[in-house]
C-alpha cells in the first residue's frame, strides 16, 4: 500500500465497505476516514466490515487514528474541507447513482455529483492531497457503438451520464492544472455480496427470486451490460491508487457483453437449482435515458494499470447467490 491515510466517500454504501474490508485485510494498520450522509448505505453495513469511531468536523485536527465516520455530505464545502484533512488519498464514490433518479430529479443529481465533486476535489487541493479516484461509470459515453473505450466522444444519454462526464472533467482539470493525481475509473455494472440495497440489476433479480416475485426486465431483455464482480473492481481501484498516473480515465470491466435477458435465466436457473423456488420473468417497459448496448474495451487498464478481471460471471453469480440466500442479503 502506497499510502496510510484514505478517505472513502460514500464508504458506508456497496463498493465502500468491500473497498474498506479489502484495504484492512492487506494493511491492517491503514486510517480510513469515511464521508458518508447514509442517505443509502448505514452505520451497521460499516460496522459488517470493521470496527469505527464516529467524529465530528470540528474534532478532526489531522489524519485518523483507525477507521472514523463523519456523517455529512459532500454537497457542503465546510464538510468537505474538514474531512480532508491530513489525508493522502480519497476514493471518492458519494453519489447519486444510477439513471432512474436522475431521470426523476435532475438538479438533484446534479448537485451531488457536479458539485459534490468539485467540492471533494477543491478540498483535496486546499489540503494537499496526493491522489484522488474518482467512481465514474460507463453512462458518460451514452448512446455509441460499442465496445466503449477511452477514445470514443462521449455523448451522455442520461443525466447522470451527463453529470458523471463533468466529474471527470473537473478530475482531467485538478491534475493537468494543479498537479492533484486524479483517475477516473468508469466502473461497468458492478455486482456481489453487500448489494441488498442496491437496485441494479442483479441485486434486484436475487430479491426478487427469493421472494418468490417475478424477475421484471424494462423493455425486451436484449440490451446489453458489461458485469464485473466486486472483488475483481475493487481490485482495480486499488491498482489505481497504487499506480503513479494522474489525469487519466479507465474502463473498468470485463470486456464481455451480456444481455439482461442471459442474466435473467442465470439467476432463475440458479435460485431454482439451490432452493427450488421458481421465478417467472416477465417483461415490462423500456425506462427513459437507459442505452442499449454497453460492454468495455478494457485494453487500457489492463495495459497501463495492470488490471485484469478474475471472476466469470458463473463464478460471481454463485458468490452472490451465497450471501442473498445466507440471510444478510435479504430484506
Ligand atoms: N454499483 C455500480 O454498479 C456502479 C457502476 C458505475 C458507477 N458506480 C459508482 O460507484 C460509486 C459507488 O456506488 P455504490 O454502488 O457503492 O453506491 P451506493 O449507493 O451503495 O453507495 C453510495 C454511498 O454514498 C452515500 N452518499 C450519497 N450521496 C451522498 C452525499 N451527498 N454525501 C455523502 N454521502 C453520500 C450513500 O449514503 C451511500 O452509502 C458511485 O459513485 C456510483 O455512481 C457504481
Amino acid at each position: 500500500m502506497r499510502y496510510k491515510n484514505w478517505l472513502i466517500t460514500g464508504g458506508a454504501g456497496f463498493i465502500g465497505v468491500n473497498l474498506i474490508e479489502r484495504i484492512l485485510r492487506i494493511a491492517p494498520q491503514a486510517n480510513i476516514r469515511v464521508l458518508d450522509n447514509l442517505s443509502v448505505g448505514t452505520e451497521e453495513d460499516l460496522r459488517g466490515v470493521c470496527k469505527f469511531r464516529k467524529v465530528k468536523s470540528d474534532e478532526i485536527k489531522g489524519g485518523s487514528v483507525g477507521v472514523e465516520l463523519m456523517v455529512g455530505d459532500i454537497k457542503d464545502y465546510g464538510t468537505a474541507f474538514a474531512v480532508s484533512k491530513g489525508i493522502d488519498i480519497v476514493i471518492h464514490l458519494a453519489a447519486n447513482t444510477g439513471v432512474a433518479p436522475s431521470v426523476d430529479d435532475p438538479r438533484a443529481d446534479m448537485e451531488t455529483n457536479i458539485i459534490g465533486t468539485f467540492n471533494m476535489l477543491e478540498s483535496a487541493k486546499q489540503n494537499g492531497i496526493t491522489k484522488f479516484i474518482f467512481a465514474s461509470s460507463g453512462a458518460p459515453l451514452g448512446e455509441v457503438d460499442p465496445p466503449i473505450h477511452e477514445g470514443k466522444v462521449p455523448k451522455p444519454v442520461s443525466p447522470y451520464g451527463a453529470s458523471k462526464l463533468a466529474g471527470e472533467g473537473y478530475c482531467c482539470a485538478y491534475f493537468r492544472t494543479f498537479g492533484l493525481k486524479t483517475v477516473s475509473l468508469r466502473f461497468g455494472n458492478v455486482y456481489g455480496p453487500r448489494s441488498k440495497h442496491k437496485s441494479s440489476v442483479v441485486a434486484k433479480f436475487f430479491k426478487s427470486a427469493l421472494k418468490g416475485e417475478p424477475l421484471e426486465i424494462y423493455g425486451d431483455g436484449n440490451q446489453t451490460r458489461d458485469f464485473i464482480f466486486i472483488d475483481d473492481l475493487v481490485r482495480a481501484v486499488l491498482l489505481a491508487a497504487a499506480s503513479e498516473v494522474g489525469g487519466e480515465v479507465f474502463q473498468i470491466a470485463t470486456y464481455k457483453e451480456t444481455t439482461v435477458n442471459e442474466i435473467a435465466e442465470k439467476i432463475k436457473d440458479i435460485v431454482e437449482r439451490r432452493t427450488g423456488i421458481i421465478a417467472r420473468i416477465v417483461y415490462g417497459q423500456c425506462r427513459a435515458g437507459d442505452v442499449r448496448r454497453n460492454y468495455s474495451d478494457i485494453s487500457k487498464a489492463e495495459k497501463m494499470l495492470g488490471f485484469k478481471p478474475l471472476y466469470d460471471l458463473e463464478a460471481g453469480i454463485e458468490k452472490t447467490f451465497d450471501y442473498f440466500l445466507n440471510g444478510t442479503g435479504k430484506e
